[in-house]
């Protein structure tokens, strides 16, 4: 199960679709972030057993799928770029308390998991007719992207009571559902719907 507190509308596939190489493009990135928040973690906290192996595992995972949409971006003839960061990321971690900057990155890092996995299913949907090799690679990262999620919640319980965590997720579930809501239309996997 995704804790989103906010299903993106499946119109923003269709005006996805019409900017794909720039989604592509955005999407390498992200998999490269992805494998970024989970060695910084294990850089920021050697003293938290419970999180070394499975984030490990999760970063060469992401490294695994960065090298995979590089694949398809090179298919496409697109070149990887330098990219400007996104506001999503920027203003998703301002949630991070400072007196529980483990507990809330776990989550953060959940929330944007969950949101890539939707944004991807719905993707693999919309492009299916026009890109079905990229559709089928989408549907295929589905499953580790909604395991991912999983991996930082269970993190977050083996750190912190459940019912700490329970709360905490729907907080920040909810911001991140103000900031997409809120957010402009751009051809960014988490771009905003508004
Ligand atoms: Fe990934
Ligand atoms: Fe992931």
């Amino acid at each position: 199960m995704l804790h989103l507190a906010v299903a993106t509308d499946p119109a923003w596939a269709g005006r996805a679709v019409a900017h794909l190489d720039e989604i592509l493009l955005d999407h390498a990135h992200l998999e490269k972030k992805a494998a970024g928040t989970a060695v910084t973690l294990l850089f920021r906290h050697p003293d938290v057993a419970a999180l070394q192996r499975p984030l490990a595992a999760l970063a060469r995972e992401e490294l695994a799928h960065f090298e995979g949409v590089l694949r398809h971006l090179a298919r496409r003839g697109v070149a990887f770029a330098r990219q400007k960061p996104g506001r999503y990321a920027g203003r998703l971690h301002a949630a991070v308390r400072g007196d529980h900057a483990l507990l809330d990155t776990l989550l953060v890092a959940a929330v944007i998991e969950a949101r890539s996995c939707e944004r991807l299913g719905l993707l693999a949907a919309a492009i299916a007719p026009i890109d079905p090799e990229l559709a089928a690679y989408y549907d295929s990262l589905l499953a580790s992207e909604a395991r991912h999620h999983g991996a930082y919640v269970e993190l977050a319980e083996a750190c912190h009571p459940a019912a700490v965590v329970r709360e905490r997720l729907a907080a920040i579930a909810a911001h991140e559902a103000s900031i997409v809501s809120s957010a402009r239309f751009e051809p960014r996997l988490h771009g905003g719907t508004a």
